[in-house]
């Protein structure tokens, strides 16, 4: 079984760890996924990347239906590789990492998705619409990078004091040990790293 999971919130320094493709899918990281459905459900999304659950690994879920009952609709992409990205298209998003936080990103509209499910079953098809924009923020996630890295000045301003609080917000649960030291933090990525990937 693995560790019980919980979501990090921003500035959280594993949100910006680059994740590595993982090699071995044993009874633990099912369970991690289990887990990271679980949380995504409970948080009302539709995604949630590893990285977000303080996992090092290269992998997210999805459920675009926001539906828990909804079980075909749920996705595991494992090893996600984007390309062919075309076209332009701005919608709203938000991020269980910033909850509260609600921007207009702009991205590629349509997009290529290589990757592999649980069952190691490979994924290869294109991509438009709600999927594409899922899959392109959580493989940001998986990138150690944000949907605030992808607003505009006037954008980020505006989100300001927003993001000031949950800087305020992680300082205290530092100081009061509620979050481990970077070192620690950076120590167990490691050992996970070395696990799986
Ligand atoms: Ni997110």
């Amino acid at each position: 079984m693995a560790d019980k999971l919980t979501i990090i919130k921003y500035p959280h320094p594993t949100l910006r760890h680059s994740s590595k493709p993982v090699k071995k899918v044993d009874a633990w990281l099912k369970d991690a996924v289990a887990q990271m459905f679980e949380l995504m459900y409970e948080a009302n999304g539709i995604g949630l990347a590893a990285n977000q659950v303080d996992l090092p690994y290269r992998l997210f879920v999805l459920n675009l239906s926001g539906d828990p009952e909804n079980k075909e609709a749920e996705q595991v992409i494992i090893n996600p590789v984007l390309s062919r990205p075309k076209g332009n298209a701005t919608a709203e998003e938000g991020c269980l990492s910033f909850p509260g936080v609600y921007a207009d990103v702009r991205r590629p509209e349509t997009i290529h998705l290589k990757a592999f499910d649980l069952s190691g079953k490979m994924i290869d098809e294109d991509l438009d619409g709600l999927y594409s924009r899922a899959v392109q923020h959580e493989t940001d996630h998986l990138d150690g990078k944000l949907f605030i890295d992808r607003l505009g000045e006037t954008q980020l301003l505006e989100l300001k004091d927003q993001l000031e609080e949950f800087n305020i917000e992680f300082k205290h649960n530092q100081e009061s040990e509620a979050i481990p030291s970077p070192e620690e933090i950076e120590a167990r990525l490691r050992e996970l790293e070395a696990a799986r990937t």
